[in-house]
């Protein structure tokens, strides 16, 4: 789907960062819902397939909640390698268990145009960002999660201009975003889960009228 020489220069971006292996992402490319994550976890490096830990339970039950398969979505991350905790001193150390970690700025640049190219192939009908990094990578630093949950928007996504920018533009297509909350967070905080749910809701109804979902089909 994606041109491997984009794939091997980001792969190559990426290398001076505390990261490790690489997946793509995972599910049907020609869906018209794209759903974005923050990085793969130890399980997706594993199995090569996104979301397949423990989120990835999480993640199985959004889509329960909208009569959907994985083979009706298209998953990927904002970053897509595994960001690790790791030793002060030197960088690419990892400290003893290796942690998960959010993905910095950096590392979301060094990343930006694989999603950049995800979309522009897919020219998703609706993207569902999962998480507020997904939503940041997308949208800026403006919009806070909590405050825009469940709610779509069309909106002009932010786009890396160049392989030798600095920082995101808002210069990509328009797009109708869903945001709501990354699988793991209910995890530390289990009342999201209701949340979640009318979340869920909120995106069947969204997909209905998009004419992604067609109830009749199940
Ligand atoms: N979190 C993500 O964002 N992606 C995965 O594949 C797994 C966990």
């Amino acid at each position: 789907m994606i041109d491997t020489e984009l794939v091997k220069c980001c792969v190559e971006r990426l290398k001076s960062y505390p990261c490790e292996g690489f997946l793509l992402g995972g599910g049907n490319s020609k869906a018209d819902l794209l759903f974005v994550g923050e990085a793969p976890g130890r399980d997706e490096l594993t199995t090569q397939k996104p979301f397949t830990g423990k989120a990835g339970a999480s993640l199985n039950e959004y889509l329960s909640e909208l009569a959907l398969t994985r083979d009706d979505i298209y998953v990927t991350s904002t970053v897509r390698s595994r960001p690790y905790k790791h030793d002060d001193k030197s960088k690419l150390k990892p400290i003893k268990q290796r942690a998960n970690r959010t993905p910095t700025q950096k590392e979301v640049l060094a990343h930006a145009p694989l999603l950049d190219e995800t979309i522009a192939i897919m020219k998703p009908k609706v993207i569902v960002t999962l998480g507020a990094i997904a939503l940041k990578r997308l949208t800026g630093n403006e919009l806070s999660l909590k405050n825009v949950h469940g709610q779509a928007f069309c909106t002009q996504l932010l786009k890396l201009p160049s392989l030798e920018a600095n920082r995101l533009e808002r210069i990509g297509e328009k797009h109708v975003l869903f945001p709501t909350f990354h699988p793991a967070a209910v995890f530390y905080n289990p009342s999201l889960k209701r949340v979640i749910r009318m979340d869920m809701l909120a995106l069947k109804e969204l997909l209905t009228f998009q004419g992604v979902y067609q109830p009749n089909m199940r």
